[in-house]
């Protein structure tokens, strides 16, 4: 199952990394030498992703040049011999990119409606390159399964401590192993109101009926926009899934989550590896 198109919504402020994302979007902050938004790329391409849509703020071009062709880098890396290094920079992105500025934050569901013109009736899939996920099957591949078997939205779940699921969308539904056919969805719901400890994780597939839910522009928790409102809208008319994907999942937007991913991916290199265990034993 390929699921061609992809929206990326790349426009968040990125408060929890100031001073640091004042100037660098916090999608560019690498894991090793590795920006955020290309794990999430390489995700979408290997579910089928070939056309690229970007949601970005005015501030965040650098994003999309980091896709781009840039001759005048792979000239200078053959002329060092470094044909690597040249494997490594060139664009990788097959079909197109499409760029679109979001002007006013006005949350994630007003960021994936804006992408309604160039989606059109195909089901499309959405990445939040906050949520970096390692996974030996990536777990958009393991959605576009579910979509295959059900063609209906699918979302990416994760067990979430009571103490945590207010920062979450958080489902409830009728489980079956590993997927979940969803009845209800909240965003962000203080620990008492959580209709279970099912928490969205930034990975989706939705079907083209979510612009008319995002249509209504219908304002939520936050006073913004939400694709989690959408969705639950969506329910009467059609059915959802959710999965307990497999992988393991760091929250990029926190600092302690992205340190996390860093020392994860450092484990998995085999150059790093060694080195890691003595550093992390000198300061533990
Ligand atoms: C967004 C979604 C939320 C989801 C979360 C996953 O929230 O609105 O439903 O659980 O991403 O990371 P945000 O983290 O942007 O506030």
């Amino acid at each position: 199952m390929k699921i061609k198109k992809v929206v990326l919504p790349v426009a968040g402020l990125g408060t929890r990394f100031l001073p640091a994302s004042k100037v660098i979007a916090k999608e560019m902050f690498p894991v090793l030498d590795k920006p955020l938004i290309d794990y999430a790329v390489d995700e979408a391409i290997s579910a089928g992703g070939t056309d690229f849509i970007f949601v970005i703020s005015p501030d965040k071009k650098s994003i999309i040049k980091y896709f781009e062709d840039d001759p005048n880098l792979v000239h200078e890396l053959i002329k060092k011999g470094k044909q690597e290094l040249v494997d490594i920079v060139k664009p990788k992105i097959s079909g197109s990119i499409t760029t679109i500025v979001q002007q006013k934050q006005l949350g994630l569901g007003h960021a994936i409606s804006l992408a309604k013109p160039f989606i059109k009736d195909e089901p499309f899939q959405v990445l939040l390159p906050d949520d970096l996920i390692m996974s030996d099957n990536p777990v958009q591949c393991q959605l576009a399964d579910v979509y295959k078997k059900h063609k209906c939205g699918v979302v990416a779940l994760q067990q979430i401590p009571q103490d945590e699921i207010h920062k979450y969308g958080v489902v409830s539904g009728k489980k079956n192993n590993n997927e979940i056919k969803i009845d209800g969805f909240v965003e962000k719901p203080q620990k008492q109101q959580a209709p279970s400890d099912l928490a969205i994780v930034g990975r989706y597939i939705l079907t083209p009926e979510i612009f008319d839910e995002l249509d209504k522009n219908i304002v939520g928790s936050g006073g913004e926009i939400q694709i989690t409102d959408a969705m639950a809208g969506i329910l009467k008319k059609q059915d959802f899934y959710g999965l307990k994907f497999t992988g393991e999942r760091f929250d990029c937007g926190s600092k302690i989550g992205f340190l996390e991913a860093q020392i994860a991916f450092a484990n998995k290199d085999k150059d790093i590896k060694q080195k890691l265990k003595s550093i992390l034993e000198k300061y533990i």
